[in-house]
């Protein structure tokens, strides 16, 4: 058996590797807030959806290693055409994002004529192309907003973020019944027996949680708005209502806070499938790459780019 110190030597070659890699190859790594500790920790920016994509659209670097799941790198190969776009691990999926298609999309379009889709990035580019307008739940609230009123809003995929819109928006909105396998499976019975142990704990949840649950929440945020949270309170403990990867980053930000997970199951395989040797064979080989092939992409970056352009109303 390999002792601590060659396995931490190993760890830092590996992470060393990276780094000169990336700076040879004149490319980024972004991590979603999800991901693995060590991939975070190596990572130029980890983020949320909003906040990737941000990032995306803004680089000069040549290459972007995407560590998230595939929309996600679709969503920068929508933003940046030129660039080459790497995600580690290609078959790290997002199973909510597989909850629809774009003919299943259209469909609804023609049952229900003039309706405005309103798509979360955690679709695929086919989807978004077939979208007016995309959002994540950083800005769900202000992209409903920005529909007109007399407009019939759809919302794809997840039916539990489209309640929470329909709830802090009051408009009317028609929805598909997609979910979050992770964040749906988070029951009102858990978070309350959380919430006994732990009595002065803040309970923040994510939007993708059934609106059961985010009846309870203190907080309702994305992961970089969790992140963010505890920072501006009073709180010592907070009960944390999303996949358990983000504690690694709220436990390194505030280190004299308590983060409970509100279930320690809630784990997203995808979002853990690349580590830092996936990271450096994608750096070496340039592959795998995605890339949104261009007439779809040209649609899909409309939803995504009007998006963009409200996300400081
Ligand atoms: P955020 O945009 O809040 O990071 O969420 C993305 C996601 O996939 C949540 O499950
Ligand atoms: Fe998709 Fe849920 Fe995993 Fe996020 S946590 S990537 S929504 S399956």
């Amino acid at each position: 058996m390999k002792s601590q110190t060659v396995i931490m030597d190993e760890l830092k070659d590996l992470k060393d590797r990276i780094r000169d890699l990336l700076h040879q190859r004149k490319a980024i790594l972004l991590a979603h807030n999800y991901q693995r500790p060590e991939v975070q920790d190596i990572a130029d920016l980890c983020g949320d959806s909003l906040e990737l994509s941000i990032k995306a659209s803004q680089t000069d670097a040549e290459v972007i290693v995407f560590c998230g799941v595939h929309f996600m790198a679709e969503t920068a190969s929508i933003l940046c055409p030129d660039k080459k776009i790497l995600l580690p691990v290609l078959d790290a999926g997002c199973p909510m994002a597989d909850m629809i298609t774009a003919e299943e999309l259209r469909r609804k379009r023609e049952e229900i004529p003039g309706l405005i889709v309103i798509s979360y990035v955690n679709t695929t580019a086919e989807v978004k192309a077939e979208t007016d307008i995309c959002c994540t739940s950083a800005n769900v609230i202000q992209v409903v907003h920005s529909v007109d009123p007399s407009l019939p809003i759809f919302m794809t995929p997840d039916k539990n973020l489209a309640q929470y819109a329909k709830k802090h928006t009051g408009r009317d909105i028609m929805y598909w019944e997609g979910f979050c396998p992770i964040h749906n499976n988070l029951t009102v019975t858990q978070v309350r027996k959380v919430r006994s142990a732990h009595p002065d704990a803040l309970f923040l949840a994510h939007p993708e949680c059934p609106p059961g649950v985010l009846e309870l929440a203190d907080e309702v945020k994305s992961t970089s708005g969790m992140i963010a949270l505890p920072g501006g309170s009073e709180n010592r403990e907070f009960i944390i209502g999303t996949e358990t990867g983000i504690l690694h980053p709220l436990s390194k930000a505030y280190p004299d806070k308590l983060f409970i997970p509100a279930d320690p199951g809630m784990i997203c395989g995808d979002m853990k499938k690349i580590g830092l040797r996936e990271i450096l064979a994608a750096l070496k080989n340039l592959q795998p790459e995605v890339r949104v092939p261009g007439e779809i992409r040209e649609r899909a970056k409309g939803a995504v780019d009007r998006m963009l352009a409200i996300r400081d109303v």
